[in-house]
């Protein structure tokens, strides 16, 4: 018996153009027709501030609550000077808190992501693995999800357009598929 879950995906970089949105996007395409896979924006969030618990800003609701709605989460990242982006920093800070209301906890996760080096995401990845850890994100064990040349991977109309890389993503949201 298959089940039906629905999986918020993270993104990591805020720019328009940005190749993990296009990823992000294409994902969406690829997942298995049990998998519903949405966004889940992060950039208008307000830094995270514990003096602001007390009346939290309604960006900070309304995505703790987005998150406890869904099954799972899959951040989707670049690296930035070989660690996570702030955004993302942020946004886990926000679902951490307050203390004891950890949005996070138990949700199973997955990181992918594309970045121009020649490690493309590794570090974020490592880094990432370390704070879901400490916030009760139980992982895909199988980390090695890093896609690089991302001027290549995309056509104009941000479809993927190679063939082994679509397997790869499949082979990726079918291994989550079975993890979640
Ligand atoms: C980068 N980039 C980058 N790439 C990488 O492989 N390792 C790194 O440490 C960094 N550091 C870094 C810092 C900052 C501030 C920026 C703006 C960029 C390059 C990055 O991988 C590339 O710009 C990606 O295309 C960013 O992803 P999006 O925006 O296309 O999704």
């Amino acid at each position: 018996m298959t089940t039906n879950n629905v999986v918020a995906m993270i993104i990591g970089s805020l720019r328009k153009l940005s190749y993990n949105r296009k990823l992000a996007t294409a994902l969406i395409s690829l997942a298995p027709a049990q998998l519903t896979l949405r966004i889940v924006e992060i950039d208008s969030l307000p830094f995270y501030n514990r003096d602001r618990d007390i009346a939290p800003p309604v960006e900070w609701t309304l995505f703790r609550e987005n998150i406890s709605a869904v099954d799972a989460i899959i951040f989707i990242t670049p690296e930035q000077n070989r660690s996570i982006p702030p955004p993302v920093i942020n946004a886990l800070d926000i679902g951490s808190r307050p203390y004891g209301h950890n949005v996070w906890k138990g949700k199973p996760g997955a990181i992918i992501g594309i970045s121009a080096g020649q490690v493309s995401e590794f570090g974020t990845n490592q880094h990432l693995r370390d704070a879901l850890m400490h916030l009760d994100v139980p992982l895909l064990p199988h980390s090695d999800f890093y896609l690089g040349h991302p001027e290549i991977l995309f056509d104009e109309n941000g479809n993927i357009v190679d063939i082994g890389t679509e397997d790869f993503l499949r082979k990726f949201l079918a291994e989550y598929d079975l993890w979640i």
